[in-house]
């Protein structure tokens, strides 16, 4: 009677306790896992260093090993290791047999404009035949066109197309995302934007990170009224966006956590936000509890880069013509910059972020598509390590680090996601390849075979052609 009653008695009682694995460990002497990934050619971890990115010359940091596991439980990183040890230590619901392939976190895409409506197909055209992107920009294309279409649309609408983008990056192994607004331009349309990413951000398997970014351009009803668009900002745009989201940090002067669930970003360029406008956002976003962004130095220098490492920014993106005590600077910083090599390479422009520079001034670099419909339309972080490697001269264990754990911390998410340790989101690749050098190598295919996130298959090639 008591060989009948006893494990269902125990089986209980470990349910009632909260401690499922006591039920397994009456029978088994291994733990019960829901999934296992095992015999990676290669496992890397891409850990994290002093609970931060990896910095300056420590860039690169794989932790490989060969013939590697992870054990799976509900959403959840609890076991890292030997194959040959982790199938002693646990039993598993399913198990993933990972011979011959890579396996590592998935991608963090720390810089995004995501959400918009239709493209700018035409304009890629006419910059073909020579015009700049600043020319298109002043002559009321370029972002405002964006604006009149994203305007247009309905929020349902912004959130089909933007699926259909969110669906491919998952696809090319990005996890984690974060999303700007800043194709609204007016309070109603920009917290249209933030509804969009908020109803995305509940529906997709890609945790979003929202942005607000009610400074990405002068809307053209603000012609030379520039003063007014950001005392509109200031006073209006952001007051409303932080009322919102009630885990905005509301302790008016705190200092910035980098936990914020919600960052403030300006793109402080000639013919957009000039450095003084830039401050005064950042400044009033700040108070209100905002984490801070800032795209700089993307065309001119307006000395951006000061700016967000004085006011504490978590990221500043772009960063391609930064004067060099600026880079010494930011090298001295938490700050981390994010480089957006797809936007020189949308552009076909010559330069690009000068991340050794970076790096050797003891930097931390992440790096993000941009994917935005006028310079930058690719979902692929898989491309971004392609052109990080020629053209930032990143090697492709620098470039995985800058495109997982770095970026991961670029976004407030370095405590959750970017690296295979235990305790971590189980966000996690295995690749169609079986060693990371690759990556990065071999571009325009997508490399990836399996997607798991939060510790759920969410996409699989593995059957390979229909
Ligand atoms: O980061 N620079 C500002 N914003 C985007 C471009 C957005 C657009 O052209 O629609 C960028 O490159
Ligand atoms: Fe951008």
């Amino acid at each position: 009677m008591w060989v009948q009653v006893l494990p269902g008695a125990l089986s209980n009682l470990a349910k009632v306790l909260n401690l499922r694995k006591v039920a397994f460990l009456c029978y088994d002497q291994r733990m019960n896992a829901d999934l296992l990934i095992t015999h990676a050619s290669q496992l890397l971890t891409i850990p994290s260093h002093h609970n931060g990115p990896q910095r300056g010359d420590r860039l690169g940091d794989l932790g490989l090993s060969e013939d590697g596991a992870l054990a799976i439980d509900g959403e959840s990183i609890i076991a890292v290791g030997p194959t040959a040890d982790l199938a002693q230590r646990f039993s598993a619901t399913q198990t993933i047999d990972a011979g011959g392939h890579l396996v590592m976190p998935g991608f963090v895409d720390p810089h995004t404009h995501v959400v918009w409506a239709e493209d700018r197909a035409n304009e890629f055209e006419q910059r073909i035949a020579g015009a700049t992107y600043i020319q298109i920009m002043n002559a009321g294309g370029g972002i405002m066109s964006t604006v009149r279409q994203t305007r247009a649309a309905s929020v349902d609408q912004l959130v089909e197309q933007t699926r259909a983008r969110l669906d491919r990056m998952l696809m090319h192994g990005t996890t984690t995302a974060e999303a700007k607004t800043g194709y609204g331009l007016e309070t109603q349309a920009e917290l249209r934007m933030l509804e969009t990413i908020q109803r995305l951000a509940a529906e997709h398997p890609i945790d979003l990170v929202p942005t607000f970014l009610g400074a990405h351009a002068i809307p053209v009803e603000y012609k030379s009224r520039e003063d007014e668009y950001t005392d509109l900002v200031v006073d209006e745009m952001l007051p409303a966006v932080a009322s919102l989201t009630p885990h905005c940090n509301h302790a008016v002067g705190a200092s910035v956590t980098h936990h914020s669930s919600l960052f403030c970003d300006v793109f402080c360029e000639a013919g957009a936000f000039t450095l003084k406008q830039s401050r005064r956002i950042l400044e009033r976003a700040k108070e209100l509890g905002f984490a801070l962004k800032i795209h700089v130095d993307e065309f001119e220098p307006l000395h951006g880069t000061r700016l967000g490492v004085e006011l504490g920014a978590i990221s500043v993106d772009h960063v391609v013509t930064t004067p060099a005590d600026e880079i010494e600077l930011l090298g001295h910083s938490p700050t981390i910059a994010v480089s957006l090599p797809g936007t020189p390479f949308g552009l076909a422009q010559r330069d690009y972020t000068p991340a050794k520079a970076i790096l050797a001034a003891g930097g931390a670099l992440a790096i993000a598509t941009d994917l935005n419909p006028g310079t930058t339309w690719c979902e692929s972080m898989q491309m971004i390590i392609a052109l990080a490697c020629r053209y930032l001269r990143l090697t492709q264990a620098q470039a995985l680090a800058a495109a997982t754990i770095n970026a991961a911390y670029a976004i407030g998410r370095g405590d959750s996601v970017g690296s295979i340790e235990i305790g971590k989101q189980a966000d996690a690749l295995i690749m169609d390849v079986n060693d990371y050098r690759a990556i990065g190598y071999r571009y325009g295919t997508n490399l990836v075979r399996t997607v798991i996130k939060r510790g759920r298959m969410v996409y699989s090639n593995a059957g390979g052609l229909a």
